[in-house]
């Protein structure tokens, strides 16, 4: 399997830009801090799971196929760029959406907006969801069309090979600044973009620890979803199974998957006041959380260099509007 030559969709606004975050490295009197704007990929307002539908849908169109169908929860950012990179490719998208149908908000908006069809279930267990999704793709099978069912997360080989890409487009960058990393820091939930910067940083034989951050409070087998995507890219691309530079951070999930908490919201609000950088409450704010902790407890000091991979999920933080409820209008 050559990257090069794997079938490929181009979607995405690409490179992203790579900036340094001096006014934060200022604040946190830590390391200096750069960010990759992942969440500027471009259509259906960006996000990481553009990169990896680059290449999904790039396989869906060699097989033929004309509807995608996936899953995520009511306010997945991977369901709502499924739904946009449909319609700029002149498919038809079904989202298997686990949750109550609540009001039309957010990333629920934007499906409704990008034409998808979407189907509720209370099923939340990600195998029981995958074979939903199975169902679903078969009865639209026996009408006559053609279904590509794109996992959970868009977790698959494609998804992996678009981050060991995006790994290699930010190197290039790094060249051309003169920079390089200690850490890459980014959200993690299928695992699928970090088994990438993790196969990617051992592709390209560069030293940077690639530290997800479990955005699923007690979730298992995110480190074996990691570095058996890793390897497994790794093995059919032909690099054999070298030492895998990546760690799972676990402790930063908050109360539960899509719910922030303190340290959530302190984080996101101080990269916004020194920034103008929006991070979103479900993935990058959770990111940034322990991002912030390991530089107060000294594991990244002056004289590091970290990379913050910034995935999106904006949307998501239009459904959070009671932590700024105006309590008192004054009137001038
Ligand atoms: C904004 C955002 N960040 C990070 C992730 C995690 O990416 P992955 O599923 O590849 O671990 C997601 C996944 O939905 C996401 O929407």
């Amino acid at each position: 399997m050559r990257l090069t030559r794997l079938p490929r969709k181009r979607l995405a606004n690409l490179p992203t830009p790579l900036v340094s975050l001096d006014r934060l490295s200022h604040e946190l009197g830590g390391p200096e801090l750069w960010v990759k704007r992942d969440d500027l990929t471009g259509i259906g307002m960006g996000g990481n799971k553009l990169r990896k539908l680059e290449f999904i849908i790039g396989r869906a169109l060699e097989e033929g196929a004309d509807l995608l169908v996936t899953t995520g929860g009511v306010q997945s950012n991977h369901a709502r760029q499924t739904a946009a990179a449909a319609a700029a490719s002149g498919l038809d998208c079904v989202l298997v959406l686990s949750g109550q149908a609540g009001p039309a908000e957010g990333n629920l908006l934007l499906d409704y907006l990008f034409g998808a069809e979407v189907i509720f279930t209370d099923i939340e267990d990600w195998d029981e969801r995958e074979a939903l999704l199975r169902e679903v793709a078969d009865s639209y099978a026996q009408r006559g069309r053609r279904p590509y069912v794109i996992p959970v997360g868009g977790y698959s080989l494609e998804g992996i090979a678009a981050y060991v890409s995006g790994f290699l487009e930010t190197w290039n960058q790094c060249l051309q600044l003169g920079i390089d990393f200690d850490a890459i820091y980014l959200a993690s939930g299928s695992g699928g973009t970090q088994a990438g910067l993790a196969a990617g940083a051992a592709v390209f034989g560069q030293r940077v620890e690639v530290y997800g951050v479990d955005v699923v409070p007690e979730q298992d087998g995110l480190e074996r979803r990691v570095r058996d995507g890793a390897r497994d890219f790794l093995d059919r691309a032909g690099y054999g199974t070298g030492d895998l530079a990546m760690t799972v951070v676990e402790g930063y999930g908050g109360p539960a998957y899509g719910i922030p908490d303190e340290a959530t919201w302190q984080a996101i609000e101080l990269v916004a006041r020194a920034e103008g950088l929006v991070l979103d409450p479900v993935y990058s704010g959770k990111a940034m959380a322990a991002l912030i902790d390991h530089i107060r407890d000294g594991r990244w000091g002056r004289g590091h260099r970290v990379l913050f991979w910034m995935t999106g999920g904006q949307p998501a933080l239009f459904t959070f509007t009671d932590r700024y409820r105006v309590i008192r209008n004054t009137n001038i």
